[in-house]
This record gives structure tokens, C-alpha cells and sequence, in this order.
């Protein structure tokens, strides 16, 4: 027996093995700061979780419409009005079993066999393989670290081909936390308009901004596409949900693949994340906000005296994406191998560029800032030491 021929291009995590070794170093007593895991270290608002617990009291234990609680969708929609003043319509909202499951359905509504979408060289891993899982493409642009690592226009008309029917681009982005502006994703859309194609745009890191605003491309155009999610701004990402902004045309297709892939999104879950819109829990979600603000402002500084070249500027999500070439170490071409012996010298868990694309991976490494300033303080005495070496 043999497994399909597609796996074949759909890579593991190279951090998994990281993970794995950190995971055997702590049983065996070793004091490890993770700073490799792309989640909060907080956990879901407590509002929440009652809300959870709540509805599986009442026995909300069952199927929910595909597309997800018309209550969920309406205060996402209210969402939109007030934290952004934008209309959009709960009718165009679908919930999601998390940003991937909508990263999944949207994949399965617009790419044929053998076509593809331009995705961002580095960028979020995943978004190939649920190309690769539907037998598409993601060609992999190589980006600019002076252009932030963005998908610019002109690399979009470059990389454009014939089998080519849209571009997926995450703001703010993994691994770099850079954010495009307003104009930016315009300037994108109008190259993917000009080519009858699709924008997709991955907002999962909104709300998670420090000095700056990400704008939305809810209602940009009826190519347009915005995946979002619970998992990092609401600190959700074991409840698994997300949601999905699309145009009206697409709306009863999308319905039908749920129907046919999911059934529905997690019915506790969803019960769960309408307490999230409630206005302290937004308080609390903001002070966290500010939290993830101080850390960026503590350890940006703190990776560039040792060393660490951080190009793109990182205004949002908990990622910073820097480049260990400059660096006085042996293993300064090679981050998978400097991820691990930084691990086994240190306890100090990051994850290797190699994971996010094929460009220039070898020179980059991501740090999480999901540990609060002390420890991310304790990591960066450590990882002193450890160039000393
Ligand atoms: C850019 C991006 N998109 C999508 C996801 C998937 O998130 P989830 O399925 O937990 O909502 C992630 C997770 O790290 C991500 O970084």
C-alpha cells in the first residue's frame, strides 16, 4: 500500500523535530524557553470558556448551519462596524473550523487541477500544501526584504502565468509580522484585477498591531476574499475557529463544500467566541495587545545589539523574522543547525527560515514573543552566551 502521490509534496515542520527535542530535553529536566510555538501564551479569555461551559449545560451539542450560528455571524459582521467602520453583510460571513479551515474551502471553491496561486516566499507553510492537497500550485515569489518581504505589484505581474488565477498575501504577515498598507494591497488587487484573478487576503493577525493599523479588505471588491480567525487575537487556537469574508457570488458553493467537508464548525466554540465581542473581554484582549507591544519593544533592540539583522519591520502579529548571517557563528548559513545546537546549548527554542520558504531560509530564524519580558530577557542572556561559544 502506498499513500497518494500528492503527499509527496506536502512537507512536515522542520520546528517539529525542534519541538520534539525540546519536548525530550524538558522530561529530562532541562528549563526550556519556547519561543518557536506560533500561539499566544495566553489562554482564552475566561468569558469565554463560561460561555464554552455554558453551552454544552444547555446541551448545545449539535450540528450547527454549515456556514455557521447566525448569531456568530451577525456579531462579526457588528465587528466590522465598529472596529473598523466597515458594512459587511453577516449573509457574506461563514465561520470556519479556523483560519485553515477556511484557508481549505477557499482553496477547493477556486483552484482547478494544475493551477495556482502566488503566495509569498516566506510566508505561512501551510498555504501550499492545501494547494498541494487539492492537486494546485503555490508558486512560492521570491520577495524583497527591503520591500518588507511583500507581494508587490510588480512581482505579481512577474510571476503571473497561465495557470495562475490569484494571489494570497497575509497582513499582518508569518514570519516577519510586517503589515501592507492600504495602498499596498490596493496596488496588489488592481495587478490581480487586470488578470481576471482572486485576492485573498489573511487577516488572522489583525487586532494584534502595535503603533499602527492594518486595514481590511472586507469590502474591496467582489475578487476579494479575507480569511480571519479566533486563535491569536482572542486567544482561541485549541477551540478551532475562524471565519471567512466572501463575495456574495461565492457564498452558496462555499456553503455546499462545508456542508461536505466540515458539516459545521465546533458548536461549543462557537457559542463560546460570541462572549469575546462582549466589551470587557475586548478590554481584556487589549491590555494583552499592549503586553505583546512592550515585549516587541524589549526584544527587537535586544536581537539587534546581539547581532541579529531584522530587515522587514515588524508592526504586528508575535513574530520577529531576523537574519543570522552577520552573525559570529559557525553556524551562521545554516538555521536548522543553529535552531538546534541554540536549543541543546541553551534550552532556547526558536524556529528555522527554512520552514517558511525556500529563499534565503538557511539566514533567517522567527522568534515567538509569546512568553512575558523576563523570560524573553532570560532567552536573550543565554543566546549571548551562546554566540560567545
Ligand atoms: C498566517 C496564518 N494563517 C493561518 C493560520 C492557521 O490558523 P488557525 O487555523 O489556528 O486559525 C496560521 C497559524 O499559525 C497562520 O500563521
Amino acid at each position: 500500500m502506498k499513500s497518494a502521490n500528492r503527499l509527496k509534496s506536502i512537507a512536515p515542520f522542520h520546528v517539529m523535530d525542534l519541538l520534539a527535542k525540546a519536548k525530550q530535553m524538558q522530561a529530562e529536566g532541562r528549563d526550556i524557553i519556547h519561543l518557536e510555538v506560533g500561539e499566544p501564551d495566553f489562554s482564552s479569555p475566561k468569558a469565554a470558556i463560561d460561555a464554552g461551559i455554558g453551552a454544552l449545560k444547555r446541551g448545545n451539542t449539535h450540528y450547527t448551519a454549515a456556514t455557521g450560528l447566525p448569531e456568530l455571524r451577525q456579531a462579526i459582521s457588528d465587528f466590522y462596524l465598529s472596529r473598523y467602520k466597515k458594512q459587511v453583510s453577516p449573509e457574506q460571513i461563514m465561520i470556519t473550523p479556523g483560519a485553515s479551515g477556511a484557508l481549505q474551502l477557499i482553496s477547493s471553491l477556486l483552484v482547478d487541477v494544475g493551477e495556482n496561486l502566488l503566495l509569498t516566499d516566506p510566508g505561512y507553510p501551510c498555504n501550499r500544501h492545501f494547494l498541494a492537497n487539492i492537486n494546485g500550485d503555490g508558486i512560492l515569489v521570491p520577495t524583497e526584504a527591503e520591500q518588507d518581504f511583500h507581494l508587490t505589484p510588480t512581482l505579481a505581474k512577474e510571476n503571473w502565468n497561465d495557470a495562475t488565477i490569484g494571489a494570497l498575501v497575509a497582513s499582518p504577515s508569518n514570519p516577519t509580522g510586517a503589515i501592507m498598507s492600504k495602498q499596498q494591497i490596493q496596488a496588489l488587487h488592481k495587478v490581480v484585477t487586470d488578470q481576471q484573478g482572486c485576492l485573498i487576503v489573511d487577516e488572522i493577525y489583525h487586532g494584534l498591531t502595535y503603533g499602527c493599523d492594518a486595514e481590511t479588505a472586507v469590502d474591496l471588491a467582489d475578487n476579494v476574499f479575507v480569511i480571519n480567525s479566533f486563535s491569536k487575537y482572542f486567544a482561541m487556537t485549541g477551540w478551532r475557529l475562524g471565519w471567512l469574508v466572501a463575495p456574495e457570488w461565492a457564498m452558496k458553493d462555499l456553503d455546499k463544500l462545508a456542508q461536505n467537508l466540515f458539516l459545521a464548525p465546533s458548536t461549543p466554540a462557537q457559542y463560546a467566541a460570541l462572549a469575546l465581542f462582549e466589551p470587557d473581554c475586548i478590554a481584556e484582549l487589549e491590555t494583552r495587545r499592549a503586553q505583546f507591544s512592550l515585549r516587541l519593544n524589549y526584544l527587537l533592540p535586544a536581537l539587534e545589539n546581539l547581532g541579529f539583522v531584522v530587515p522587514a519591520k515588524p508592526q504586528g502579529a508575535f513574530y520577529i523574522y531576523a537574519d543570522i548571517s552577520g552573525l559570529k557563528h559557525a553556524l551562521s548559513n545554516d538555521s536548522m543547525a543553529f535552531c538546534l545546537k541554540l536549543l541543546e546549548q541553551t534550552g532556547v527554542a526558536i524556529t528555522p527560515g527554512i520552514d517558511f520558504g525556500h529563499q534565503q531560509g538557511h539566514h533567517f530564524v522567527r522568534f515567538a514573543y509569546t512568553a512575558d519580558i523576563p523570560v524573553l530577557s532570560d532567552a536573550v542572556n543565554r543566546i549571548a552566551t551562546f554566540l560567545k561559544s
